[in-house]
């Protein structure tokens, strides 16, 4: 009962900002992303009748008690899904550098839960798949898939009706994003208590529910158009949108940093020059920045100029889950 699997992480175009049910994960909105090529998760589970309680080995160390009340809980729901109650050893590699603002939970609930259900026995398709690691990291749901995915809100009260669906793959459409790491200070609010503050006390959290639907639309169609400009001002100002709630919440808080504007900046300056790049920002201080392949050198040689960026990576579209052969 052993399986292997790997998982993309990815990138929100259009952004998952808050749950309608905590326990189930089930978000207020529905939300678009890239998978993206370069960062991945590999993990392995082994379920066995010789093993009495869960171990979680990531990056070759023993998880903190947080982490595996998080990995128990998950395991559970595919215990009671497949009727099994044994217990499980999972070996987890991140090939994500946390440092660059990429939530390894996408790839790394993606990759579990595809490894989980696989080595317990269970028969799912990619979308149970995505309701599955949903209930892990909420952005989970997506790397199922490869390239531009849509996750689905849903109406339902049992979550049956939320999950991801592809829109087009990765060989569809070649778009890059740079991912760049810029130096910090604060330590971050984690997006789940983010949106949970965010939720429950910004006054601004109902402009942002009437915007979201809307610019999923017009992204999702820029999308199918292949019409790199009309996305990436939908993605600009969705971002913007989903940063201006948490100015309102109580306390306030903001992921940016000084560092975050500069880079914010000069993406502004690059589209004044007559170069098309985007920026995006997740629950933190780094920026992401759309650009189409034949910029991506200019934008790169522009933005490595400022001082306060340290790195940059360069991502492509990337594949959705997949399985490995077990080691023996
Ligand atoms: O799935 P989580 O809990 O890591 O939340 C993701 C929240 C954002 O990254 C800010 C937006 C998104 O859709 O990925």
């Amino acid at each position: 009962m052993k399986a292997t699997a790997k998982a993309h992480t990815n990138i929100a175009l259009i952004k998952y900002w808050g749950k309608r049910d905590e326990q189930l994960f089930l978000p207020t909105n529905s939300s678009l992303s890239v998978t993206l090529d370069k960062f991945y998760t590999e993990t392995s589970v082994h379920f066995s009748p010789d093993f009495h309680a869960d171990r979680f080995i990531l990056n070759d160390q023993q998880a903190d008690p947080k982490e595996m009340e998080k990995i128990t809980t998950f395991l559970d729901r595919i215990r009671n899904l497949s009727g099994k109650s044994l217990y499980a050893t999972i070996d987890s590699k991140n090939y994500v550098p946390t440092a660059a603002g990429f939530a390894s939970s996408a790839s790394g609930f993606a990759a579990l839960a595809a490894a989980a259900t696989k080595a317990i026995g269970l028969d799912v398709d990619y979308r149970q798949l995505s309701q599955i690691a949903r209930q892990g990291s909420g952005s989970a749901s997506r790397s199922i898939y490869g390239g531009y995915v849509e996750w689905q809100k849903g109406e339902k009260a049992d979550g049956s009706d939320c999950y991801a669906l592809p829109i087009i793959s990765e060989q569809d459409w070649d778009i890059r994003v740079l991912s760049v790491e810029v130096t910090t200070k604060a330590k971050k609010v984690l997006s789940r208590e983010g949106m949970k503050r965010t939720v429950e006390t910004s006054p601004f959290y109902s402009g942002w529910l009437e915007a979201v639907e809307k610019d999923l639309i017009t992204a999702r169609d820029a999308i199918k158009e292949k019409d790199f400009e009309k996305l990436g001002h939908v993605v600009e100002a969705n971002a913007l949108k989903m940063h201006a709630t948490t100015l309102g919440a109580n306390p306030p808080f903001m992921y940016w940093q000084s560092a975050t504007v500069e880079v914010m900046q000069e993406v502004e300056e690059l589209r004044a020059a007559g170069i098309e790049a985007y920026f995006t920002i997740d629950a933190g201080p780094n920026v992401k920045v759309l650009c189409q392949p034949k910029d991506e050198h200019a934008v790169r040689d522009k933005l490595s100029l400022l001082t306060v960026v340290r790195e940059i990576h360069h991502c492509r579209p990337g594949p959705g889950i997949t399985y490995l052969p077990i080691e023996k």
